[in-house]
């Protein structure tokens, strides 16, 4: 059986307006723009796959791409083994993508009128798109607010909206681009909670953009980090940190010389108590949330291969005090 998600090579480059189009309308680039840079990476059925990176670098295109919404320029996409270009159709029978920037409902309609509506488009009308409706509506625990009206909808409740909106086709593979942004902890919880339901019970594949870490680690089952064009697949979930605040020590165990990348670790503010030999870099990063991906970033370009990572809480007295912080590009 081939795997939910199978991403070959995958590249995308946004080129700027030229000519006409460039004086029609104002080109968001001016330059070619290397957002995909060959990716390759599978997610099984059944798993919660976490992507994280920093913003801009290529997670709603990833997730635009798998869900047909837009070609890429090379490599190519399989989603339960159909090409994202080639079998566009069959892609879409199987997949649920949920934008965090909704604008597709009738503002003037309620939550349950709306869900009729795209229920309707899914072939499910009648008795049986009012059960679908009902029962996805009770697994996001929407039952006070579904008779209300999308506009008096706050922004937690739009965005679970689109969530049992993306739920009412029974997708295989859903791709949920930050669905806990603007819901507050319980709401989260609970929509994590969903989450990790539909995966267990229902058998669904997620791949789920966020920016927690915390939230992450919690539901995934394994984590990838986009960043400058690649995605760096991290297995062991305790290696990436909780977020703002902390500090961890890494040990980077890597080939060929671990010490390519040790000189550079100077220009990076959090970055402290480095140690280093052939084989292995050992330091402490101050919050890994928004510094690992950099640091992983380095050791690419240093062309070393990471063979293994640990990480433990940083001892108190490795921290670095606010005022060696700044922030690296
Ligand atoms: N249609 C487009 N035309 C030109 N550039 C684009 C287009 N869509 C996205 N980009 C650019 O591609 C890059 C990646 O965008 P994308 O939305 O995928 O990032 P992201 O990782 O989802 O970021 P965020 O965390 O802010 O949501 C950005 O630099 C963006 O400006
Ligand atoms: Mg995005």
């Amino acid at each position: 059986m081939p795997p939910a998600i199978d991403v070959q090579n995958l590249r995308k480059t946004f080129y700027p307006r030229r000519g006409l189009a460039r004086w029609l309308s104002a080109s968001p680039i001016s330059h070619d723009l290397n957002v995909l840079d060959g990716l390759s990476f599978q997610v099984q059925r059944g798993e919660i796959f976490g992507l994280l990176g920093p913003n801009g670098s290529g997670k709603s295109t990833l997730l635009r791409i798998l869900a047909t919404l837009m070609h890429p320029t090379g490599g190519e996409a399989r989603v339960l083994g159909h090409d994202t270009v080639r079998d566009e159709a069959r892609v879409r029978e199987n997949v649920g993508l949920v934008l965090g920037d909704e604008r597709s409902f009738y503002w003037r309609l309620t939550g349950r009128q709306n869900l009729r509506f795209f229920a309707a488009l899914y072939g499910l009308r009648g008795r049986a798109g009012a059960r679908r409706i009902e029962e996805v509506a009770a697994l996001l625990f929407m039952g006070d607010y579904l008779d209300q009206r999308y506009d008096a909808y706050s922004t937690g409740m739009r965005q679970k909206l689109s969530l049992a909106r993306g739920l009412l086709g029974g997708a295989a593979v859903l791709l949920l681009d930050e669905p806990t942004r603007a819901l507050d902890p319980a709401a989260s919880g609970n929509l994590l909670g969903a989450i990790q339901t539909l995966s267990r019970d229902a058998g669904a594949t997620i791949m789920m953009v966020t920016h927690r870490v915390s939230e992450a680690r919690a539901v995934c089952d394994r984590i990838g980090i986009l960043s400058k064009g690649r995605l760096k697949l991290v297995s062991d979930l305790d290696a990436i940190g909780d977020g703002a605040g902390s500090a961890k020590r890494y040990t980077f165990h890597a080939a060929p010389d671990a010490r390519r990348a040790e000189k550079s670790l100077d220009g990076f503010g959090f970055a402290s108590a480095v140690q280093c030999d052939t084989t292995t870099l050992s330091l402490t990063i101050e919050e890994p949330a928004q510094n690992l991906a950099k640091v992983l970033d380095l050791l690419g370009r240093k062309g070393l291969r990471i063979l293994h990572v640990e990480s433990a809480d940083a001892p108190a007295q490795r921290r670095v005090g606010t005022d060696r912080r700044q922030e690296v590009g």
